[in-house]
Order: structure tokens, then C-alpha cells, then sequence
């Protein structure tokens, strides 16, 4: 599942979730989670049973998922707020965390130079911190606007490359792909 840290409409990090959508094997099914800004706030004393209907469906689709892409903006040089909330919803109760084990990889797009590289390393961090397998791979789109054409395709060769390479990382690290590489 692809999960974008913008609430954007025309958000360039939830365009590059769909160039990476375009790069997958044709045996990997892709869901972009459109559901984030139905969150709440974490509480917690709202983190419940029954959890609050936004998180019990975030969790419910994260449980089904093989492997999770992040795409990330850098808001003040860390992480938008409305993301790292979401993982501290998926983060508990930290027995069952549905981050646990979970094969995750972090991309990102700013408007400035640098591609949300500092949010990206934040994200990691928060991540592992969580318990997820953060794959070792990173794709910074800097000066997102001249990255990507009027339909919302990635148009920079270099940077469609970087992000093939990451979803094979990410895809190879899926249970399904590990088991098949095992036998
Ligand atoms: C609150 C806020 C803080 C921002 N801080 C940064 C920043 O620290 N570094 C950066 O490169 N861009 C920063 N930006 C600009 C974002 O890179 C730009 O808005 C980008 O398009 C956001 O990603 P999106 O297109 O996926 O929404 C900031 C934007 C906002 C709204």
C-alpha cells in the first residue's frame, strides 16, 4: 500500500506514489490509502476498544498489507503532523503494533532543493522506532514541480530509476517475495 503524507489534492508526494504504482511487477497489487485526514487526533483516551472507525480501518488495512511505501513532505524540516500522528495511532497497543515487522520504505518531494531528505530520516526513525523493517533505500525529489509533467508523470529519468530500484527493495523484502526467493 502507498500512503502519502500530504493532504494536497494536486500533492507532488501523492504523485510519486502513483509513479511508483506505474514502476510495480504486474504480479504486486497497489492500494494508495486515501484516508488520512480522517484521523483524529491521537488520545489516549480514545485509543480504545473499539477504536475510533478512521483508525480501526487504518489499522485494518495495514494489517492486510504486504509492505507499505511512504512518501513524505517536509514540513519545517520533520515530518507533517497529520502523518506522524497516523503512525502513532498504528503504533499501539505496542504488543500488536500492525507496524511490527512490517516491511516499509520512505520516499519524499519538497518545492525546495533538497527532496524532504531531513523529513525522509525523521520518518525512518519514527518508523524503526515503531518496530517496521525500514528498507534501506531513498528517492529525493527536490524542485517537485519541474519533476513532473501536466498528466502528474515523474518525467525525470534518474529519479523513475531511484524509484524502481526502491520498490524491488521494498517488494523483495515482502514475505511473500521472501519465501518465494527461499525455495
Ligand atoms: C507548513 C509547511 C512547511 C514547509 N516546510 C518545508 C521545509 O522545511 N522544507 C522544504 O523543502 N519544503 C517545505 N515546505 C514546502 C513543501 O516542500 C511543498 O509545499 C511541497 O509541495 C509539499 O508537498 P506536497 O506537494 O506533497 O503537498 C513546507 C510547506 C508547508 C505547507
Amino acid at each position: 500500500m502507498g500512503i502519502s503524507g500530504s493532504l494536497r489534492r494536486d500533492s507532488y508526494n501523492t504523485k510519486l506514489l502513483r509513479a511508483a504504482e506505474e514502476l510495480l511487477p504486474p504480479y504486486v497489487q497497489f492500494e494508495l490509502w486515501d484516508g488520512l485526514k480522517a484521523v483524529p487526533p491521537y488520545d489516549e483516551d480514545d485509543d480504545v476498544d473499539p477504536a475510533p472507525a478512521a483508525v480501526a480501518a487504518l489499522r485494518a488495512v495495514v494489517a492486510g498489507a504486504d509492505a507499505i511505501l511512504f512518501a513524505t513532505p517536509e514540513y519545517n524540516s520533520s515530518v507533517p503532523g497529520q502523518l506522524k500522528n497516523a503512525i502513532d495511532w498504528l503504533s499501539r497497543p505496542l504488543a500488536r503494533s500492525q507496524l511490527r515487522n512490517k516491511p516499509v520504505a520512505v520516499v519524499g518531494a519538497s518545492a525546495g532543493a533538497f527532496g524532504a531528505v531531513w523529513s525522509q530520516g525523521e520518518l525512518r526513525k519514527v518508523l524503526a522506532a515503531t518496530g517496521a523493517r525500514v528498507v534501506d533505500a531513498e528517492v529525493a525529489v527536490g524542485h517537485a514541480p519541474t519533476r513532473f509533467d501536466e498528466h502528474g508523470a515523474l518525467v525525470d529519468e534518474d529519479l523513475r530509476e531511484q524509484l524502481r530500484g526502491t520498490v524491488e527493495v521494498l517488494v523483495a523484502e515482502t514475505p511473500a517475495r521472501r519465501l518465494a526467493s527461499a525455495i
